[in-house]
């Protein structure tokens, strides 16, 4: 935990983070790319905890990409079979620290185990009312805003209106995301909250997800604390 008390801007409710740079973390100390997403876990825990303590609203973390599947089969066995192990070996102490778990993403595409131990941690959860977090797998933007449109279809829905499509996303009713952080030094998006960002501030770190700690996340809040956000007003309208 932090010794210096952070400033958490007021108008920072959701952080969304593409956790990145995990295979290559690993690669570096000559170790292979799962261990990589082993330590990136720990971070994940340590930033859940970092939120929750700090007051932080909702926590949205990319765990894992709808085109993540293309990636060699073994790789992809170990990071479902981490997300069961951690969703087990996590959701009693999230469940103690008043955390609401959420996993945003097609979860019908995982196996039965997997999908049961995402409906016991949700479970456990649901009645929290601290930090939402929310871990998004098997996501990708065009999926989520596809599916709302279909289910505006579903709902006889004749025109389409933006508060059709926003309230059937799989955030629903969650507040669009303020700053969304990238790590692993590539600066795109990769199909991630695509409508919930809209309006997101950007904030892009070299650092690899296993070297991003609690200190780098101060320094992306800092960050985020010296914007002024106009969204499309004048710098003097916002003052
Ligand atoms: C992010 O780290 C984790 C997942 C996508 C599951 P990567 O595994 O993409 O790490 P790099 O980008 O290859 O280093
Ligand atoms: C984005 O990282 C997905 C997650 C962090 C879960 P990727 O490593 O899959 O993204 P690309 O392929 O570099 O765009
Ligand atoms: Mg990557």
């Amino acid at each position: 935990m932090s010794e210096i008390e952070p400033n958490i801007p007021a108008n920072l409710k959701h952080i969304a983070i593409i956790m990145d740079g995990n295979g290559r973390w690993a690669q570096k100390r000559g170790k292979k790319r799962v261990m990589g997403h082993k330590a990136g876990m720990e971070r994940a825990r340590e930033m859940a905890e970092y939120c929750g303590e700090q007051g932080i609203s909702v926590l949205t973390l990319f765990a894992f990409s709808s085109e993540n599947w293309k990636r060699p089969q073994d790789e992809v066995s170990f990071l479902m079979d981490l997300f069961a192990t951690s969703l087990k070996n996590e959701s009693k102490k999230l469940h103690k620290n008043n955390v609401k778990l959420v996993v945003i993403g097609d979860k019908a595409g995982f196996d039965k185990r997997l999908q049961k131990a995402i409906d016991n941690a949700e479970e456990l959860t649901k009645d929290n009312h601290g930090l939402l977090l929310q871990i998004a797998a098997n996501y990708g933007g065009h999926w989520d805003i596809t599916q709302a449109a279909n289910q505006c279809l579903m709902d006889g829905i004749g025109k389409i209106t933006e508060d059709d499509i926003s309230k059937r996303l799989v955030t629903a009713d969650v507040t669009d995301v303020d700053l969304m952080i990238r790590t692993g030094g590539e600066q795109r998006i990769s199909n991630f909250l695509l409508w919930q960002t809209a309006y997101s501030e950007l904030y892009f770190s070299d650092a690899l997800w296993p070297d991003f700690d609690s200190k780098e996340l101060e320094v992306a809040i800092s960050d985020f604390a010296k914007r002024q956000r106009r969204f499309g007003q004048t710098g003097e309208q916002i003052g």
